[in-house]
């Protein structure tokens, strides 16, 4: 089996997410090959079994370098069994608006792409106040302090379950479809 993993990331986690889940995945003794959405265009996807999408939410929208890629790729996608990992900080809590805004981001992307991941799962990403310029810290501070009372704001934090992740990779990779 040959995997692609194409993925959009701003500070870094979703990254981290890509690279990680490559390693499992090399790990197993299988191919696989890493592209951020920059290099993706044009590929030729036939080359591969499967291909996992990862892309962060910013302001309540995937990137645009995601949606044009997919928008210019879809009709060469279609026969590709895909998994989507939406990366969030939404998707840290339990907060039921917080999660019905998730799944309407994902709705309109669908709508606006044409593009149908085969399955889609929502990974909790990180607070990077490091990365952030001023304008940014002030507004995720305000929105950590509302979901995560007890962080220290002035820290880098993690929130994503590795070990749930490579699960759920682990899982996916092993079903027939
Ligand atoms: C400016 C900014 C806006 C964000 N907007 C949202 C948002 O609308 N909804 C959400 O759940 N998370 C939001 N986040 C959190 C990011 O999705 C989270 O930090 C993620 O880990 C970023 O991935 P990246 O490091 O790969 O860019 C935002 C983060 C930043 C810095």
């Amino acid at each position: 089996m040959k995997v692609l993993i194409v993925y959009a990331s701003s500070e870094g986690q979703t990254r981290k997410i890509a690279r990680k889940i490559m390693d499992r995945i090399a790990d197993s003794g299988q191919a696989v090959e890493l592209l951020p959405v920059s290099e993706a265009k044009g590929t030729d996807f036939s080359r591969f079994d499967r291909m996992i999408v990862a892309a962060p939410i910013h302001a309540g929208h995937y990137s645009r370098a995601l949606s044009d890629f997919l928008s210019h790729e879809v009709e060469n996608l279609s026969n590709v069994p895909m998994l989507f990992l939406s990366v969030s900080l939404a998707a840290a809590g339990h907060d039921a608006e917080d999660w019905r805004g998730l799944d309407q981001i994902l709705d309109d992307f669908t709508a606006a792409t044409g593009w149908q991941p085969s399955r889609v799962e929502q990974i909790a990403g990180a607070y990077k106040p490091s990365e952030y310029d001023v304008f940014r810290r002030y507004i995720m501070r305000r929105i950590l302090a509302a979901k995560d009372p007890d962080a220290d704001l002035d820290a880098d934090k993690e929130y994503t379950d590795w070990a749930a992740l490579e699960a759920l990779v682990d899982e996916w990779l092993a079903r027939a479809d």
